[in-house]
């Protein structure tokens, strides 16, 4: 026995426990998207063996072939996570070689807007035979609080070829268990003042032994992981942190379309409460909301809410008002062209930003896509650049067809939309070459020109 657990552990949860520590264990990610990839990443940095396991064949081919399919991670990452042993297969029978499994699969809404756990079903399913005595099963994905011990529990248990139960709460099972646990991702894209490692890992099992083997797991990788009493509290925790953004980001973009009317520099205002060292933390205004967390996982909430008769109305409130500010950046630009006595229909508008926020190559949910979709509908031509976008397809709630248009030869265009402020750009220069810029996100913050007009 190599560290003595705080829990006494059977004996099948102790050698999990001492590989884990010591970073000998085996570890599966399942699905290798934004979120599991770099968590494969960190853990074959740290000298745990991984295997990242995904559906996605093209995936798996470009790992096994040391290429990365996400902008922010070189490939020299992952050929070095792959002298480390880092192996990528769709074969899910690799499975019960694991220590732990963790699965990082998408929590998207379907078209009604109710939660889609689809994903996590069916992944679920696909390990269940091949879970083993002893094993660690940890859910990453976002969602509601309940979803790992009513939804992914019972489908382990019934797809279990051995018979294997979770080890539930009470005396521990020297036989025929496995371990459950909930850890939610917190990773903050584009955002490079945190390292990831750094950011605390809550954890949350189904029982105190699940608990201490998953919290030895990541702070294998972590600086430091926050225990807390089950599944249900880690996974309300994620819920309550991107709440707590959603409802705030609402608020500021609610108070922007008083500013203007009012003749206030609403991200001056923001700059100068910010200053209060207590109290007050800054949110910044923008187009709408974007990617696959603050747009969607409240109404994970709001929709489990209902169960027990409750109306989520904060969640509902920051939906609207968030939902509605495309709307209102098109509107911006009517009126920034009506003031050049132009017209939406007819107008040549060059979009800057198709990512939802600067800096990464992450489209969904975007807000550029409702607000390509709302100016077409008024008849403008839009044309689009974003470095991280050479072009832009066919998407889960998108069909497009367009290439980045070059940067150059602004004056051309009726108006140039910022609606992602990519550090990348040169915006003195952009609104020197532009006939009329509007910018929905103080990209141009500084420059003082009849040209501008902030929305
Ligand atoms: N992207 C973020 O910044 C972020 C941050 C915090 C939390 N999250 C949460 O993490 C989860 C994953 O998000 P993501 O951004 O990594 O999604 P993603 O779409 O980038 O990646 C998910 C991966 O899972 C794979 N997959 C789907 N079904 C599978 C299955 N049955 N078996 C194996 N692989 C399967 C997909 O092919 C894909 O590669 C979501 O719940 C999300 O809400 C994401």
């Amino acid at each position: 026995m190599l560290t003595k657990s705080p829990v006494v552990l059977p004996q099948i949860a102790q050698e999990r426990f001492d590989r884990l520590k010591s970073r000998t264990a085996r570890i599966g990610v399942i699905g290798l998207g934004y979120v599991g990839l770099p968590l494969s990443l960190l853990l074959a940095e740290a000298g745990f063996r991984v295997t990242g396991f995904d559906i996605d064949e093209k995936k798996v081919t470009d790992l096994e072939a040391g290429r990365s399919y996400i902008f922010r991670i070189p490939a020299s990452e992952i050929q070095s996570a792959r002298a480390h042993g880092f192996t990528a297969t769709a074969d899910f029978s690799n499975l019960s070689d694991m220590d732990a499994i963790i699965m990082c699969v998408p929590t998207p809404l379907t078209e009604h807007r109710e939660p889609d756990l689809s994903y996590v079903e069916n992944t679920a399913k696909a390990a269940a035979p091949w879970v083993r005595e002893g094993q660690l099963v940890v859910l990453e994905s976002t969602t509601y609080p309940g979803t790992t011990e009513e939804l992914m529990i019972p489908v382990l248990e019934a797809g279990n070829t051995k018979g294997l139960k979770v080890q539930s709460a009470g005396a521990a099972a020297e036989h025929g268990v496995f371990y459950v646990a909930f850890s939610p991702e917190r990773e903050d894209p584009g955002n490079d003042t945190v390292a990831r490692r750094d950011i605390p890992k809550v954890v949350g099992g189904h029982e105190v032994i699940a608990t201490t083997l998953a919290a030895t797991l990541y702070e294998g990788i972590f600086t430091r992981a926050v225990q807390v009493s089950s599944t249900r509290v880690a996974e309300m925790t994620k819920l309550l942190e991107n709440i707590y953004r959603c409802v705030n980001i609402a608020l500021v973009n609610e108070l922007k379309q008083l500013s203007l009317k009012m003749g206030v520099d609403i991200w001056e205002v923001i700059d100068a409460a910010a200053t209060k060292p207590f109290g007050f933390h800054p949110f910044y205004p923008g187009p709408g909301l974007g990617g696959h967390c603050i747009p969607i996982d409240p109404f994970y909430l709001s929709w489990k809410a209902k169960e027990y008769d409750f109306n989520t109305r904060f969640i509902e409130l920051a939906g609207e008002v968030n939902e509605a500010m495309p709307a209102h950046v098109v509107n911006a630009v009517g009126k920034a062209l009506n003031q050049h006595k132009k017209a939406v229909n007819g107008a040549r508008i060059l979009m800057l930003g198709m990512a939802y926020k600067k800096n990464i190559d992450d489209l969904r949910e975007s807000p550029s896509l409702t607000i390509i979709e709302l100016l077409r509908e008024e008849g403008a031509e839009v044309l689009y650049n974003d470095p991280y976008f050479p072009t832009v397809g066919r998407g889960r709630h998108y069909n497009l067809d367009m290439t980045c248009t070059p940067l150059d030869n602004l004056g051309q265009y009726d108006c140039v939309l910022i609606v992602t402020d990519h550090s990348d750009y040169n915006y003195e220069e952009i609104v020197s070459q532009s006939q009329l810029v509007v910018d929905s996100r103080n990209a141009t913050k500084g420059i003082s020109s009849p040209k501008v007009v902030r929305c």
